[in-house]
């Protein structure tokens, strides 16, 4: 949600500026902007529209210098334009700032700045705070900078450049994330690791409430008193073949083929033999055997993962489960007793509504397991224990190999607390461990069906609505099959629990309707078969996700997927595979941008 870069070095800032933004144009894509001292002067170039069309703009009318702010935006206030793109500057153009979250009590300073005679330029809450800046300046940058934030209620990552300080920017972090990367003679702010990648791999992490001062040759930490502070730096790996789309059209069809190689490595990290390994974390089992409710908090795609993660924590440790939208657990004052524990799901570890979520677990003194796809980010440092899944860094907006990490994670962890709780024999165990050393090899021969996937969505690309029907541990595949569809091609669907489909939405069904129905083999097979039936009299028109084998649902159905067989409780690892290919399949057929889909962003850092 919105992007930052800040460069200050030799080389010239423009490219440098512009290599970040496109590697951080997944927080947002709405409009982007730098801003750059050429000689003593701020200049701004900024536009509406995607990274291409600044691209553009700087190709006609190149900027100069070697430092500068750059931003790509996923609009809070104000409309994606121009004029409310960043960077933004104050009155006299002294000072230039992008900006990432929120200012909550903007509108009552803007009130304020307005009567002290300060004209705005943009809709934005981001221009208050360098009209404050210019307001609380008083020959020192960073004092104004720590008096303007103390000023400011809300969420906000921020890089300033000023005029008057030609030589250093400033990076403040405030809820939103930020690093500073250490460059020689050179150095960076980034939103997010992939902005540096082969640009450095050494970084400082900025906690909340820190600002640092940034030279070519020097950083310095300040807390938000003024006070200098030290920080450890830390050293990235991360490699370009992980942010680039190889031979790939779209990261998002890259990260489904990876799938594979995921699931396998996060077997190989997380199983030993017989043993399921958690060791580094941070909870011991005196106090895992103790846990007698747990909760799960997440959104969109990752709160589908924590409903399955209830099936399996009940299935497997007896533990009585609950899931919660983040947005709404924060807000309706959730009941939680002593040995209740909070799982927070992330796939960014940025979500403000999942952050919010954590932080009310923890005012009431109950402890956090996250798990996230990025150990560096917002919930994973302030859960009380983390799990990583290891997806590596997904970029496509539309989640799908962060989504299979997380339920493989948490399919593993729930063996773990059913083996910790007593609640399962070691002979299960490895029955359960056993099918799930098999699922890469089925994933992968599911991906290998691309083709045939890709036939299907050319029959059905022109639908307005579809329908995704599951039951059991696939309603949540049946739910996010239609979140993925909706996403990225912008066709209205929706997923329900085929049992309930009766109760009311059966109404919509026509032929004109597509009904995507998850009926692989498992416990609820034929009660699924007279779900099917009825839609089927119905004049539906259905497309059955089916296990190999499986004549009979020909019957029934107008279009068959078959996928591997497996057990019941691992088929919606397989069962989501097809639904994320003909997801993207129909969006590049309507010719949607399917990594960067409409009013979207990959983190959601704004409540
Ligand atoms: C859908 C999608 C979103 C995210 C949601 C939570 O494809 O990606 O629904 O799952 O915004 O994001 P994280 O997992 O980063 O907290």
């Amino acid at each position: 949600m919105c992007g930052i870069v800040g460069y200050i070095g030799d080389k010239p800032a423009e490219s440098v500026l512009l290599v970040g933004l496109e590697r951080l144009k997944y927080r947002g894509y709405d409009s982007a902007g730098v801003a750059i001292i050429d000689d003593g002067d701020i200049i701004i170039r900024k536009s509406a529209g995607k990274l291409r069309v600044l691209d553009e703009i700087l190709k006609e009318n190149p900027v100069n210098g070697t430092i500068g702010i750059g931003h790509t935006r996923w609009a809070t206030h104000g409309g994606p334009s121009t004029v409310n793109a960043h960077p933004h500057n104050d009155c006299k153009n002294k000072f230039a700032i992008v900006h990432n979250g929120i200012i909550e009590n903007y509108a009552l300073l803007k009130e304020r700045l307005i009567q002290n005679s300060h004209i705005f330029k943009s809709e934005t809450d981001t221009e208050v705070i360098v009209h404050l800046i210019e307001e609380n300046y008083n020959g020192n940058f960073l004092e104004s900078v720590v008096k303007t934030v103390s000023q400011l209620d809300g969420s906000f990552a921020l890089a300033i450049i000023s005029e008057y300080h030609p030589s250093s920017m400033v990076a403040v972090r405030k809820g939103s994330p930020l690093i500073v990367g250490k460059g020689d003679g050179e150095n960076f702010i980034a939103s997010d690791i992939p902005a540096l990648v082969n640009l450095t791999k050494r970084i400082y992490y900025l906690d909340d409430k820190e600002i640092a001062v940034i030279t070519r040759d020097d950083i310095q930490f300040y807390d938000f008193s003024g006070k200098e502070i030290k920080k450890e730096e830390k050293n990235i790996s991360i490699t370009d073949k992980l942010v680039d789309k190889s031979e790939y059209e779209h990261y998002m069809l890259k990260e489904i083929m990876e799938q594979p190689d995921i699931v396998a490595s996060i077997i190989r990290e997380r199983i030993s033999g017989e043993e399921i390994l958690f060791n580094k974390l941070n909870f011991d089992n005196n106090y895992l055997v103790k846990i007698g409710r747990i909760i799960i908090q997440a959104a969109g795609t990752s709160w589908h993962a924590g409903l399955l993660g209830k099936f399996f924590i009940e299935g497997f440790a007896r533990i009585h489960t609950e899931v919660d939208i983040s947005s709404e657990f924060r807000y309706r004052n959730p009941v939680i007793e002593g040995d209740t524990l909070v799982v927070a799901i992330s796939q960014s570890g940025e979500t403000a509504d999942t952050i919010a979520g954590l932080r009310e677990a923890k005012s009431k003194f109950i402890k956090v397991l996250g798990i996230c796809n990025n150990m560096a980010s917002t919930i994973a440092r302030e859960s009380d224990a983390v799990i990583d899944i290891m997806a590596g860094p997904e970029i496509g907006v539309a989640s799908t190999k962060a989504y299979i990490a997380q339920v493989v994670s948490l399919f593993l962890f729930s063996l773990y607390m059913g083996k910790i709780k007593w609640a399962l024999q070691p002979e299960d165990i490895n029955m359960y461990i056993n099918e799930l050393k098999k699922i890469p090899e089925k994933i992968k021969e599911i991906v290998d069906k691309k083709d045939e996937i890709e036939r299907l969505a050319e029959q059905y690309y022109n639908r307005n609505n579809f329908i995704f029907l599951g039951r059991s541990y696939n309603y949540p595949t049946a739910f996010e099959g239609a979140l993925k569809l909706k996403e990225i091609s912008y066709i209205h669907s929706t997923g329900y629990q085929a049992g309930e489909f009766k109760h009311g939405p059966i109404a919509l069904i026509d032929e004109n309707v597509p009904v995507v129905c998850i009926a692989t083999q498992g416990e609820i097979y034929n009660k699924m078969v007279s779900n099917i039936q009825e839609v089927k009299s119905r004049d539906g028109n259905i497309i059955v996700i089916a296990t190999e084998g499986d004549k009979q649902i020909q019957k029934f159905s107008d279009k068959v997927i078959y996928v591997p067989n497996t057990i019941d409780i691992l088929s919606p690892i397989l069962n989501v595979v097809p639904l994320q290919l003909l997801s993207y399949y129909i969006a590049l057929k309507r010719g949607c941008d399917v990594d960067q889909p409409r009013n979207l962003a990959k983190s959601v850092t704004v409540e």
